[in-house]
């Protein structure tokens, strides 16, 4: 059963009994997202991106987790601000019903919902057949599969959002024969973020040729997480 809890910055998360974990940060779920997907991962890669002057057609968001789709639509509003083209790429094993879906919305105060939570959420059933749909010109595709079963996007990541659940609630996301294939999903100067900091984590990324910076975390957590693939 899945349940839906409030957060400290007045925003919702949900609650997996398999897992026995929340999707989110109990301290804000929004805050969280904002601070660790959005910030820390899209808006750096493309300062960098601007910076280095490296801009490709689009920029590839690989997220492993869909959840609620509230990274995705955080990206999506991020990209008509800035008047860029996304290709966001999810994968999720067990999308939520879609009543407590539409449910955990609902909830959320207006100016808290990113614009295009709507239309997203309408989305999730069409994801079944694993096509890319479009939203305002941005390419959105989710495949409803076990990630240990998939083979990888077909253009390589600028930006993963590595949502999975933590380490203690589920360790086989967090070892090396998975972290390797996310690896290899990158593109070269390309990022990985994630809010855990565990010292094997950041062990198993450097043992595969990445940087590990850890960075001050949002709200309740001293640290996060952002990887990076060498050139
Ligand atoms: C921490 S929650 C993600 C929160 C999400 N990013 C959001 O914005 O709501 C973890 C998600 O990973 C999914 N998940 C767990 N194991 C998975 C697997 N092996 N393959 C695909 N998705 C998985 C869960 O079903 C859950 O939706």
């Amino acid at each position: 059963m899945t349940e839906i809890l409030p957060t400290r910055d007045g925003s919702y998360t949900l609650k997996s009994s398999r897992f026995d974990a929340s999707y989110h940060s109990t301290h804000g779920a929004m805050t969280e997202s904002r601070y660790v997907f959005l910030e820390a991962g899209l808006q750096f890669k493309y300062d960098k991106n601007r910076r280095e002057n490296t801009h490709t057609e689009r920029l590839n968001i690989l997220e492993i987790g869909v959840g609620t789709l509230l990274n995705a639509a955080l990206a999506v509003d991020f990209a008509r601000i800035h008047s860029i083209k996304l290709s966001y790429i999810g994968v999720e094993s067990e999308p939520p019903d879609s009543r407590i879906l539409q449910e955990y919305w609902d909830l959320h105060p207006p100016e808290m919902r990113p614009e295009s939570w709507q239309e997203l959420i309408k989305m999730y059933p069409g994801f079944s057949d694993g096509q890319a749909q479009f939203l305002s010109g941005q390419r959105i595709q989710v495949h409803l599969v076990d990630v240990h079963r998939w083979t990888g996007p077909e253009q390589p990541a600028d930006v993963v959002f590595f949502d999975a659940f933590s380490p203690e609630a589920q360790p086989e996301i967090w070892e090396d024969r998975f972290l390797s294939s996310v690896v290899e999903w990158m593109r070269p100067g390309g990022c990985l973020v994630t809010y855990c900091v565990k010292g094997e984590v950041r062990r198993r990324f450097k043992a595969l040729g990445c940087v590990a910076e850890k960075l001050p975390g949002p709200p309740g957590k001293r640290e996060m997480l952002r990887v990076h693939k060498p050139k």
